[in-house]
């Protein structure tokens, strides 16, 4: 495909940050009436990281943001745009905890907000670096997905706490001129009608903090599992097809799938459907437990930590979410090899 763009946008770095204690399925047997057994089989996971009391989204979004910019041969001051996903800020109305990550990191008089899209905000937000950067408005963007999930988990519903763990990831996304190094896609979508499926009622408009709410738990995560499930491989496979279709690239040449790891059957059944072979496919599920926002860039960190992502190879997103949202990227990765 022939583009004619002074600038492109490419994907620099990457970063993130893991809580150290874990919540294991033993810690939740004693919890609630679940088994190792029964969620290792239904959703992959055996484990997933809770940040300490007294820490928050914007300190591990900080964190895992610092590395970014770091591993990108930055300095802090060359950050011109601070964009941070979360469902989970510090405060519900105001500051943005982009805002707040800004302060941290010593990063004064650039534009930086959230935005809200679930599971699916981390590939929002490189659409976003993408139109900000191709536009010719900034140069270097600070992209990051960061959830204290646990914050907003019922620890006595079995059907959600066993799925959800807290983490951050981060990546800086910069301008280049190069086409080679450029954003191949980015696909953003949403339907509302399916709202319903994912919901925290409240602290909102609608539900403003009440002695209702406290006493009925509307703070908490609700959730459709069994729909949502459904509706996420279907919207999933349709996706990845159509954006792999749009850029005439087969399923085979990807060489690292990385699809939002919220449940390692949904993972398993869109893999199928694309053929995916076993290698392409990354999984973090089983010890991160789906972290939301931060899951793809927590698993794109581990998979350039660990020396299988290189430099210029080719990655392929997809994720969905609570709105319900969906997304999917293809881009190659632009930063140094570790
Ligand atoms: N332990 C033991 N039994 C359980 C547990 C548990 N932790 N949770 C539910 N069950 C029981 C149910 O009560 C039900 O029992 P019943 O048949 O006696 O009524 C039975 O297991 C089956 O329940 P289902 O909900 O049908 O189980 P399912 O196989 O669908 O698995 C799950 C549930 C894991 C939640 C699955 O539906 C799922 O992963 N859904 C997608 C969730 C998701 O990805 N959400 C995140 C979206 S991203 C975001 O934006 C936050």
């Amino acid at each position: 495909m022939s583009q004619t763009k002074s600038h492109y946008a490419s994907f620099r770095s990457i970063g993130a940050y893991v809580p150290e204690k874990i919540l294991s399925n033993a810690d939740l047997e004693k919890m609630v009436d679940t088994t190792d057994e029964w969620i290792v089989k239904r959703t992959g996971i055996s484990e997933r990281h809770i940040a300490a009391q007294d820490e928050v989204t914007s300190d591990m979004g900080a964190k895992a943001a610092q590395l970014a910019i770091e591993r990108a041969a930055l300095n802090n001051d060359e950050i011109d745009l601070v964009l941070c996903a979360t469902v989970t800020p510090d405060y519900f109305n105001m500051p943005s905890t982009a805002c707040i990550i800004s302060d941290k990191l010593g990063i004064r008089n650039v534009q930086a907000f959230d935005i809200s899209a679930a599971c699916s905000g981390f590939v929002y937000l490189l659409s976003i670096a993408k139109a900000f950067i191709e536009s010719g408005m900034k140069k270097n963007v600070l992209v990051i997905g960061a959830e204290k999930f646990s914050s907003i988990v019922d620890y006595t519903d079995r059907s959600t706490c066993i799925l959800f763990g807290d983490g951050a990831g981060a990546a800086v996304i910069s301008a280049t001129d190069n086409a080679e190094e450029g954003f191949i896609d980015v696909h953003a979508s949403a339907d509302g009608s399916y709202a319903d499926f994912l919901v925290t009622p409240a602290p909102g408009a609608i539900n403003p903090v009440s002695q209702k709410v406290i006493d009925e738990g509307l703070n908490f995560v609700q959730m459709k599992g069994n729909e949502t499930f459904k509706l996420a491989v279907k919207t999933l496979t349709k996706d990845v097809k159509e954006i792999l279709e749009k850029n005439e690239i087969a399923s085979d040449d990807i060489p690292h799938f990385i699809p939002h790891q919220a449940n390692y059957r949904i993972i398993k059944a869109v893999g199928d459907a694309l053929k995916m072979r076993e290698e392409q496919v990354v999984l973090t599920v089983g010890k991160y437990g789906n972290t939301s926002a931060a899951s793809i860039p927590m698993a794109i960190n581990d998979i350039w930590e660990s020396g299988r992502l290189q430099s210029g190879e080719l990655m392929l997103l997809d994720t969905f979410g609570g709105g319900l949202t969906w997304a999917s990227a293809l881009l190659p990765f632009a930063g140094k090899s570790k």
